[in-house]
């Protein structure tokens, strides 16, 4: 079993490549979409630390437990000046099904290697596992996007959250009905707070919005808001996380929050920025009780329990 904190290895005993990432659920398999870093952490120009773009991967599992992967979902481009080519940045890559186009559509935070480019990158496919077919970039209602991830509500819509502002605030920005864009539709939560790496639920009548301070790649105390509504009202409420090293989110930073057989659980990356591709990863139960959210560390998370 996958230690909590540490490198994971996939099903052929490599390590998984899945960075930034999310576990969507799909006719009863789950699968896991990340950043492939599977190559040399340099310094670009700006100072800025990177590994080169190599693609978004893709892995699939029964259990979420046991990940197969079933290879590069989106592919870099071979194209020198292309959106997607080696000398970008494509990060924290979100999955949802379009019930209504059947599509699968993929949104990424797109960059520069100094990340000043900041919009959205957007792809579809027909099958989970790719390959998607890239679309466009877009500055999401004309605001600047970085960190982000996407939330699908109980009625279909869906909404991009995402860092904005130069990280400042963050942004919710609707999408259109087939998810390919934003239908213009939006609203800000967490105004100058400098929260970043968002991880966004519903339960019971409330939302919860779990975020990282904006340190790069260190660690920092996450912290969970809530609100009634997706596109207004937030507030931030405390720390979620409990016992030692809770204030540094125990070393670790939010991706994505997911459901399993009715419990929530929390994405954590271990971001290790002298060699990016061994970090490591967490996937942590989230307790919640009268609106306030718990997450305990664990060394392993047994799903089958
Ligand atoms: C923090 C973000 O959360 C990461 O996804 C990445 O963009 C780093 N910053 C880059 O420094």
């Amino acid at each position: 079993m996958n230690k909590n904190g540490t490198i994971w290895h996939d099903t052929e005993g490599n390590t998984i490549q899945a960075h930034g990432g999310m576990i969507l659920e799909h006719e009863g398999m789950y699968y896991w979409y990340g950043e492939n870093k599977n190559g040399p952490t340099s310094t670009a120009p700006s100072g800025d630390i990177r590994v080169d773009f190599i693609g978004i991967s893709c892995y699939s599992s029964a259990d979420c437990m046991n990940w197969k992967y079933e290879g590069l979902a989106l592919a870099a481009s071979d194209e020198p000046g292309h959106d997607l080519y080696r000398d970008r940045v494509g990060e924290r890559p979100k999955v949802l099904y379009n019930e209504k186009t059947g599509k699968f559509v993929m949104w990424f935070h797109l960059d520069s290697a100094d990340y000043t480019d900041a919009r959205a990158g957007i792809a579809v496919a027909d099958h989970p596992a790719g390959p998607f077919r890239y679309v466009k970039g877009i500055r999401p209602n004309r605001s600047d996007c970085r960190d982000m991830t996407l939330f699908r509500d109980r009625d279909g819509s869906a909404y991009l959250i995402h860092s904005s502002d130069w990280n400042k605030t963050l942004r919710i920005s609707r999408l259109t009905e087939d998810y390919l864009d934003v239908d213009g539709v939006c609203g800000k939560a967490f105004i100058e707070q400098e929260r970043e790496a968002p991880a966004i639920f519903f339960q019971e009548g409330c939302y919860y919005m779990i975020t990282s301070g904006c340190t790069c790649w260190d660690p920092n105390s996450a912290l969970f808001g809530t609100s009634s509504t997706v596109l207004s009202g937030w507030k931030l409420i405390d720390n979620p996380c409990v016992g030692e090293h809770a204030r540094q989110t125990f070393f670790g930073q939010s991706t994505y929050v997911f459901e399993k057989d009715g419990a929530f659980y929390l994405m954590l990356d271990h971001w290790k920025p002298e060699d990016l591709k061994n970090s490591g990863y967490s996937i942590l139960p989230i307790e919640i009780s009268d609106g306030h959210l718990t997450i305990p560390f664990r060394e392993y998370t047994d799903f089958s329990k």
